[in-house]
C-alpha cells in the first residue's frame, strides 16, 4: 500500500519520463533534420529508454494496487542552435531528473517505506549512469574544442554520439 504522498511523487515520476522520452524524441527529430543521423540515432534509443524506465514505476504502482494517471504531457523544447545546445540540454535535463528521482528516494527512506525505496534504488543507479554518460560526451566536446559549429568536429562528435552508450561505458 502506498503512501498518497508517494503515490504523487511516482506519478509525478511517470509523467516526467514520457515527458524525458518526448525531450529525446524531439532532439533526435532535430538531429535528423540537421544532417546528424548519429546523434539523431543516438537521441531515438534515449527516447526509448526513457520510456521503459516510464513502464517500470507504471508496474510498480500497479503492483502495488496503485492506479497511474496519465497527466497532460507539455510540449518539449523543439528549437536548438547547435548540436552542443542538445547535448548541454540533455545533460541538464537529466540533473533535473536525478533531483526528483532523490525526492522519491528521501521521502520513501524517511517515511519507512522501504520497499519503494529498494525499487527506487535501480533509478539512482541509472541516473548516476546517465549523468556519467552525458559528462563524457562533453568531455569529448572539449577535447575537440568542439562548439557546435559546421565542420570536421561536428562530424566528428556525430560519429561519437552514433556510438556513445558503448563509448562512454568503456
Ligand atoms: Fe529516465
Amino acid at each position: 500500500m502506498l503512501t498518497p504522498e508517494i503515490t504523487k511523487l511516482l506519478n509525478d515520476q511517470v509523467n516526467a519520463e514520457y515527458f524525458a522520452s518526448n525531450v529525446y524524441l524531439q532532439m533526435s527529430a532535430w538531429c535528423e533534420i540537421n544532417g546528424l543521423e548519429g546523434s539523431a540515432k543516438f537521441f531515438r534509443a534515449h527516447s526509448l529508454e526513457e520510456r521503459e524506465h516510464m513502464d517500470k514505476i507504471f508496474d510498480y504502482m500497479t503492483e502495488c494496487g496503485q492506479a497511474v494517471s496519465i497527466e497532460e504531457i507539455p510540449k518539449p523544447p523543439a528549437e536548438y542552435g547547435t548540436l552542443m545546445d542538445v547535448i548541454k540540454g540533455a545533460y541538464e535535463h537529466e540533473l533535473k531528473v536525478t533531483a526528483m528521482i532523490k525526492n522519491i528516494a528521501d521521502t520513501a527512506f524517511s517515511t519507512k517505506d522501504y520497499t519503494t525505496f529498494n525499487f527506487i534504488e535501480w533509478f539512482i543507479a541509472e541516473q548516476h549512469e546517465e549523468e556519467v554518460l552525458f559528462g563524457k560526451i562533453l568531455d569529448k566536446a572539449k577535447v575537440l574544442g568542439f562548439d557546435g559549429q559546421p565542420g570536421q568536429q561536428l562530424h566528428i562528435m556525430d560519429n561519437y554520439l552514433r556510438f556513445a552508450e558503448g563509448n562512454a561505458s568503456k
